[in-house]
């Protein structure tokens, strides 16, 4: 471990305004939230938990090429949603945005679905790491730009569950497949 980057009451306080704010913005709207396995699982969890509105969940899974710690934008989706999109309000609910590549491929892909809106909310933003323009609608924390896990987000599959988000030295960062 390098250091603790959002402590869990920090990432519970991100968590719950976002909460509030969607509440407040889809009043009578029934959002689907769709989930990007694997690294939003906690996050949409304790957001579905924050909402005091009726809304849907659904996940998709999707993989990119590119080394562990970053995409390079070409998205494949590994596993699709089961709730059909046409005429919903949806929100994509996604950990991390670095370069901005897979939110905005991903875009793309739900629009072609017609839905109403389309709209990304992320726990963490890396804003200094962007390829493409992209800005969340929703943004928990903005982080730095270092690698980072714990809450959902993994290194080579570990540290999902650890409660808190927390970054690892770069020396120990090496090249393996993408994961999510
Ligand atoms: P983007 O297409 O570069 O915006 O990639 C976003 C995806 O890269 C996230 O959904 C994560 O899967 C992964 N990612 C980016 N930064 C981190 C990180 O610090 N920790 C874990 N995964 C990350």
């Amino acid at each position: 471990m390098d250091r603790v980057v959002f402590d869990a009451s920090a990432i519970q306080k991100a968590v719950n305004a976002i909460g509030v704010r969607i509440s407040a913005d889809y009043r009578g709207k029934n959002p689907l939230l769709v989930g990007i396995l694997r690294g939003a699982y906690m996050f949409l969890s304790d957001l579905s938990r924050a909402l005091t509105i009726p809304h849907t969940v659904d996940f998709m899974a999707v993989s990119s090429y590119g080394s562990g710690t970053s995409t390079s934008g070409i998205v494949r989706i590994e596993s699709d949603l089961r709730i059909n999109v046409e005429g919903r309000h949806v929100v994509i609910v996604e950990d991390v945005v670095d370069t901005g590549l897979t939110l905005s491929q991903l875009k793309k892909t739900l629009e072609a679905r017609h839905p109403l809106s389309v709209k990304f909310c992320v726990l963490l933003d890396k804003p200094t790491r962007r390829k493409v323009p992209l800005v969340p609608d929703y943004t928990g924390l903005t982080a730095p730009d270092a690698f980072l896990v714990g809450y959902g987000l993994d290194y080579l599959e570990y540290f999902r569950g650890i409660p808190y988000i927390f970054s690892i030295k770069p020396e120990l960062v090496q090249s393996e497949p993408a994961s999510r």
